[in-house]
């Protein structure tokens, strides 16, 4: 039987899953996990863990590795894979695994719940409500940019953009996409999608939307000359990665009004989210809840769990990063 190492309590009950089994489970108490020196103290305390499930925060690198030389499996329980060192899990042997798919539909919900409220000011307007400041209906209160009607930019066109797409229908958008492959005909007539090079998409956007993965190529990708670039009043939205943005910039063009607003779900060096950030009123700062709806984290938690017995019992699980 073998000892698996979970970050942190993790949604539903599929850990149950893994005792049932008779596996030892190791599981680290604070809900945003142990991260990557508490993984390694636990490690180091456990020296025959042979599998991991850790969190998009920890971050699985070659000292983690050496600390868990008996590890087979790190299961991440996220789609995302930024926080792995794939080379080091790789030389190691090491099958590392992620959650794709089962949270496509969270994630753009959020997006669209972030894209309604930066620009309809749901969450600004609740502020004025609850301060007791709101004095009744008036023409000119709290206007922001439209929703339906307006040109969608989506940065990156896997799962996540296309949902992010089939939700823009419903509201009418003009819906524009770039990512590094292009979509089929048949697919980009369902989803009324058109196809233009990032910089037309980033030049033609009322709302820019980022779904691309945290890669060398995609770091910075929003770049303060980009956004310069952008029509004057446009909004951007993240989920996808903080690092994909320039984030001081971000905040100096909110300031001047170049961008009207944004809705951010993730921060460069989260969870710390700057004070130049905190003091705009038109920026919607959720924390990094993208998959956050429960049975998609309860799913999230059974793969990895399934990822982690598949490893365990020989078999190759499902998806595998590695
Ligand atoms: C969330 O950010 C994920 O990568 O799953």
């Amino acid at each position: 039987m073998a000892t698996i190492l979970v970050s942190s309590p993790l949604a539903g009950d599929a850990v149950q899953g893994l005792r049932q089994r008779g596996h030892e489970v190791v599981q680290g108490e604070p809900a945003e996990g142990l991260g990557h020196d508490g993984l390694i103290a636990e490690l180091e305390r456990h020296p025959g863990t042979e599998a991991m499930i850790c969190l998009l925060t920890d971050r699985i690198d070659e000292q983690v590795l050496a600390a868990g030389r008996s590890l087979r499996a790190v299961a991440n329980c996220a789609v995302g894979i930024d926080n792995l060192d794939l080379q080091a899990l790789r030389a190691r042997g090491v099958v590392a695994t992620n959650t794709p798919g089962v949270l496509t539909d969270a994630t753009a919900d959020l997006a669209f719940a972030l894209i309604l409220d930066a620009c309809r000011n749901v969450t600004l307007g609740d502020r004025v409500v609850r301060a007791g400041q709101w004095r009744g209906w008036a023409p000119t209160l709290l206007l922001g940019p439209r929703v339906s009607g307006s040109v969608l930019g989506i940065v990156g066109f896997g799962r996540i953009g296309q949902a992010v797409a089939r939700r823009a229908r419903g509201f009418g958008m003009r819906v524009l996409y770039s990512s590094p492959r292009r979509a089929s005909p048949e697919l980009e007539r369902e989803l009324g999608a058109s196809f233009v090079s990032l910089d037309e998409l980033i030049g033609s956007s009322e709302i820019l939307t980022l779904h691309c993965p945290l890669t060398p190529a995609t770091r910075g990708l929003l770049s303060r000359e980009r956004m310069l670039s952008m029509r004057k009043g446009a909004v951007v939205v993240n989920t996808a990665r903080g690092a994909c943005v320039d984030e001081a910039a971000l905040v100096e063009l909110l300031r001047s009004g170049h961008l009207a607003a944004a809705g951010l779900d993730v921060y460069d060096r989260e969870p710390h989210v700057s004070d130049a950030l905190k003091s705009l009123p038109n920026v919607v700062l959720a924390p990094h809840l993208g998959s956050a709806d429960r049975p998609t984290r309860e799913r999230m938690a059974q793969m990895c769990i399934d990822s982690v017995l598949a490893v365990l019992e020989g078999r190759t699980p499902e998806h595998v990063v590695t």
